[in-house]
């Protein structure tokens, strides 16, 4: 596995990749659920590239950038295990040189769910992973369910600004117990970390509902609310049944919908979320 920092050394390395090229662009504390997209990059690719940058551009004013957990050489000897074959670790310098002034700003999809939320953030993530795209040219690019407005934006980012790549969306990945596997995971207590399954719950008491003929976006959006307010510890920022593409809110599902939600356990933020189908 070869590691890269600089423009330069990249695509000397990229260009000597024969095949196809798989991309799954990380912010590094590795998990098993960057490893499932590895996976699937490898069985769809000659080739696989990881990225690892922290991108400070994501990060709201009052957000964590400094506390966002890093744990490099153990990011590499998972990455290594896993048979990725090029790494590349940019410094911020080469994302954002001095005197930055390029952004990429997408309209609706950016307003609702962890936009509404998180003012920027979309803005800061959509330029990365155009930067990102451009500078490593692959064939497929990879991204996790769990951060379902994320794929829908980099989707509709991709379409718009004609990116001859495809978008390959990997399941979200959970501990026995429900909880979707997350860096953030780590900041939980002990308390917190016991209680934070109850998404998933209120997620499935949603889909059971659905599965029994309810139709009302309302219905279960009060659901899952109902399910979450039973843990003491957890605070509702939202809870959501959107459109799956528009992200719009629903009030009456007809094909489908985005079930979603942001959660607070402590000072730690969850979201998880499923698509009814
Ligand atoms: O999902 C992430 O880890 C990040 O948002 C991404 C896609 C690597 C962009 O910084």
């Amino acid at each position: 596995m070869k590691t890269v920092t600089t423009l330069s050394e990249l695509r000397a390395a990229r260009a000597a990749l024969a095949g196809t090229v798989g991309f799954v662009p990380t912010m590094g504390y590795l998990h098993a659920g960057h490893i499932s997209l590895v996976q699937l990059a490898k069985r769809d690719c000659t080739s696989v590239i990881v990225s690892i940058f922290v991108n400070p551009a994501q990060f709201g004013p009052n957000e964590d950038l400094d506390a966002y957990p890093r744990d490099i050489p153990r990011d590499l000897q998972m990455l290594q295990e896993a048979g990725v074959d090029l790494v590349w670790l940019p410094t911020p310098e080469v994302m954002y040189p001095p005197g930055f002034q390029t952004w990429i700003d997408l309209d609706e999809i950016t307003q609702p769910l962890e936009g509404g939320m998180r003012p920027g953030h979309f803005r800061g993530v959509a330029t990365v992973v155009a930067k990102l795209f451009n500078a490593v040219g692959p064939d497929k690019a990879y991204f996790g369910q769990k951060d379902a407005q994320q794929v829908a934006v980099v989707k509709r980012m991709a379409l718009d600004l004609n990116f001859p790549l495809d978008i390959v969306v990997g399941p979200t990945q959970r501990e026995a117990d429900g909880l979707a596997l997350s860096s953030r995971n780590k900041y939980l207590s002990e308390a917190e970390r016991a209680a934070a399954p109850v998404l998933q719950r209120a997620l499935q008491a949603a889909q059971v509902a659905y599965a029994a003929g309810e139709r009302s976006a309302a219905a279960l959006r009060a659901l899952m609310q109902q399910t979450i307010e039973y843990e003491p510890t957890a605070r509702i920022q939202y809870v959501s049944c959107a459109h799956p593409l528009t992200l719009q809110e629903l009030d009456t599902i007809t094909e489908g919908a985005l079930l979603s939600m942001a959660v607070y356990f402590g000072k730690t933020r969850l979201i998880d979320n499923v698509i009814l189908d």
